[in-house]
């Protein structure tokens, strides 16, 4: 097949990786990264009419589409209006993503478990409810924030300054129009992953990512510092509530609201004694727990996809390594704060055939010029490792961390501590 991929990040890259291991099909990535060059070719057509143009005339089979925007955009609604595949959510189904607000009344509605909240635009409101809430308090703003519009208040005051900031426009722009205000949840978090037709699904093994910068969950949130998969936090009951009360509901919910979910389902859960309660739905696979999940499907990863954007999953019989993947991000220097110089990014050659054979790098920030890569983004790339354990494939991973080199690299020492405990 010729296949697009949408997207720049490590996400986007490791999708390719596992395509471009079955060896039999084409790759474009619009716009890709200094790396997925090396896999395909990479396209620049921002315009999503025109890019369906461009897929038409260059005979693509597939289209996938990695981050949240393009979807929220309706790239999927132009590319079928052009009977082009792609797998992805329709724009009205993204908006499980693009709107807090609207998530949470789906949530709601079909009595899927989540955090009490409220939802409103109205300051006065939120300022009362707030003033009935215990303490810590959770204020999102409604649209699209990077994954920064998220505030844990410790005090009242903090909650109330939080809504006002988001309402008046002064914190998130539009995005902020409204506001959610929620209970804290006190408990585990796990990245719960379903590729849906709409119909049918195929729940991936449950992951742990790690949000905050620093080991220990320590300092400021960024996009994901590492994540592992299986995780021995889920067990079979767990799977079953999040089946039974989660995926199954929201596919029959979203038909019935006139948004038949196709894509990946991405369930932020959060484990409170036992019980799966959910944090956010998000559209898309996660970042980094793609680049782990990847290397667990026996499946061909294109069959997945093509199956999921054709109504075809009751067709396929999912299959997953039984082993573990264990994946450690390398950042830049003053992640997440602000940009970093541009860094030559030196990979020793790897001679210990166990590292060899059992770890890769998914690349994220980084371009090519004359064929040396340089970390120009945030999240630079990440070091994946497998192996029959979580330890034995966390510590191929960081002996593979140990043989990247560019200038203030950093990742952190603990990645999967939750499951080595
Ligand atoms: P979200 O974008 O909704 O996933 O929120 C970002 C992060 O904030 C989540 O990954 C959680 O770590 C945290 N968070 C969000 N909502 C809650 C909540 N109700 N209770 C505790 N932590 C939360
Ligand atoms: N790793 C979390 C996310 O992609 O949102």
């Amino acid at each position: 097949m010729n296949i697009l991929i949408l997207g720049s990040g490590g996400r986007e890259y490791s999708i390719g990786l596992a395509i471009y291991k079955e060896n039999k099909h084409n790759l474009f990535f619009m716009p890709g990264n200094g790396a997925t060059s090396n896999l395909g070719e990479n396209i620049n057509i921002e315009d999503y009419n025109q890019l369906a143009s461009w897929a038409i005339e260059n005979n693509i089979d597939l289209t996938i589409v990695g981050p949240e925007a393009p979807l929220v955009d309706g790239v999927v609604d132009i590319f079928k209006q052009q009977n082009l595949t792609i797998f992805g959510p329709s724009a009205a189904a993204a908006r499980l993503e693009g709107s807090k607000v609207y998530m949470k009344n789906i949530l709601k509605k079909y009595n899927i478990p989540t955090a009490a909240f409220l939802e409103t635009s109205n300051e006065e409101e939120a300022h009362d409810f707030i003033d009935g809430m215990n303490l810590p308090i959770v204020v999102k703003a409604d649209g699209l924030c990077a994954g920064k519009g998220v505030i844990i208040a410790q005090s009242k005051k903090e909650a109330k300054e939080a809504v006002t900031d988001m309402l008046n426009g002064s914190s998130f722009g539009d995005a902020g129009s409204s506001v959610v205000v929620e209970e804290f949840l006190d408990g585990y978090e796990l990245s719960i992953f379903a590729i849906c037709d709409g119909d049918n699904y195929k729940i991936l093994p449950a992951a742990q990512d790690h949000k905050r910068i620093g080991d220990g969950d320590t300092g400021p949130n960024t996009g994901g510092m590492g994540a592992y998969a299986p995780t021995p936090l889920v067990n079979e009951d767990i799977y079953k509530k999040v089946e039974e009360r989660v995926i199954k509901p929201t596919l029959e919910g979203m038909k019935k609201e006139g948004a038949p979910y196709e894509g990946v389902l991405f369930i932020g859960v959060m484990v409170v004694k036992g019980e799966p309660i959910i944090l956010e739905y998000n559209v898309r696979f996660g970042d980094p727990e793609c680049e782990i999940l990847m290397p667990l499907l026996e499946t061909p990863v294109s069959e997945l996809f093509y199956k999921g954007a054709t109504k075809n999953l009751d067709s396929l019989e999912i299959k997953i390594k039984n082993e573990y993947s264990v994946g450690v991000v390398m950042a830049s220097a003053n992640y997440p704060y602000s940009s970093s110089e541009p860094a030559q990014i030196i990979i020793d050659d790897i001679v210990d055939e166990d590292i060899l054979n059992n770890t890769h790098i998914s690349f994220a920030g980084v371009s090519q010029e004359d064929g040396v890569l340089f970390a120009t983004g945030g999240r630079v790339l990440v070091c994946v490792g497998s192996g029959k354990t979580i330890k034995e494939a966390r510590n191929r991973a960081y002996a593979l961390c140990g043989q990247v080199h560019y200038v203030g690299k950093k990742c952190r020492t603990d990645i999967a501590y939750q499951a080595l405990k």
